[in-house]
């Protein structure tokens, strides 16, 4: 469980502005932050998806909180059949990719809380760091309903941030310059809730403040996340580090690292 009490740090916590919900504009910072990045990404996740997950032709793709395609729209131009969901309006730019790049997929907008869908799948991908964003039940909930929507031999993957990396090279203040401004991030730690909180400021060249989002989420070790899958009737199969291959424990110089995973009691 989530301790509710606030975690000692100097630090006060953020302010929460309702209508700044990080979801409602993440589109649009995720893609100024990633944009240069993304097609090459992109490639990396599929390079590493194909190495570890045995995927027949034409396999059931479910890509969950999937950003604007990233990894959903290289799948679909390998002939995967893909669903991709996410609460972002940033499906709308997905969509545009997906046709000029002559992909064939589905793109759903929806809290992936509460989407009904009755297809199974033999890959349900968390991709990106698309986990951690509720609260510790919600999260365990979520991957219940990962597990329910994985076909007999279906398999999930996890990519998530290495927490040590994380704090050691994220946490303070990040500038980016992108095509759409400068982007400001002030990352805090709390140790007690296990959360990270992110609030990025985009300003314009005369540092004129043009948005802001915040948002934070909870820091699973691969140990943590683990343990929450085993509750949620999910078993490891395999972990791998900074999207290498091969199986073994993530090391410390890798950024992110990956879970594979399937239904308890099957294989
Ligand atoms: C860090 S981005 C990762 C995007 C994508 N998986 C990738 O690797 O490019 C996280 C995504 O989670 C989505 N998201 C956050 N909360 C969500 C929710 N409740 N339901 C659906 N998507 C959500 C955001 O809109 C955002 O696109």
């Amino acid at each position: 469980m989530t301790d509710p009490r606030p975690a000692k740090t100097s630090a006060p916590p953020f302010r929460r502005v309702p209508g700044h919900e990080w979801w409602r504009t993440e589109g649009s910072f995720f893609l100024l932050s990633e944009a240069h990045r993304s097609e090459r990404e992109g490639q990396r996740a599929l390079a590493f998806l194909e190495g570890v997950v045995p995927l027949p032709p034409g396999a059931r793709v479910l890509d969950l909180a999937c950003g604007w395609g990233r990894v959903a729209i290289p799948l679909a131009l390998r002939g995967y059949r893909v669903v991709a969901v996410d609460i972002s309006p940033v499906l709308r730019l997905g969509r545009h990719l997906a046709r000029a790049e002559g992909a064939t997929l589905d793109f759903v907008r929806a809290d992936l809380r509460r989407w009904k869908c009755r297809a199974r799948f033999d890959l349900v991908l968390l991709w990106g760091m698309s986990f951690g964003y509720f609260r510790e039940e919600e999260n365990a909930r979520l991957l219940g309903l990962v597990r329910s929507w994985l076909g007999p031999k279906g398999v999930a993957v996890l990519d998530l941030h290495h927490p040590a990396w994380y704090r050691r090279h994220y946490v303070g203040e990040q500038v980016e310059l992108t095509p759409g401004g400068v982007l400001h991030d002030e990352v805090r730690w709390r140790p007690r809730s296990r959360r990270m909180e992110v609030m990025s400021i985009l300003a314009d060249g005369e540092g004129r403040v043009r948005a802001r989002q915040f948002h934070d989420f909870r820091e699973y070790s691969p140990e943590e996340i683990r343990r929450l899958a085993r509750r949620a009737g999910l078993r490891a199969v395999s972990l791998h580090g900074g999207l290498r291959p091969e199986e073994g424990p993530p090391r410390p110089e890798e950024s992110s690292f990956q879970l594979v995973l399937e239904r308890e009691g099957a294989g």
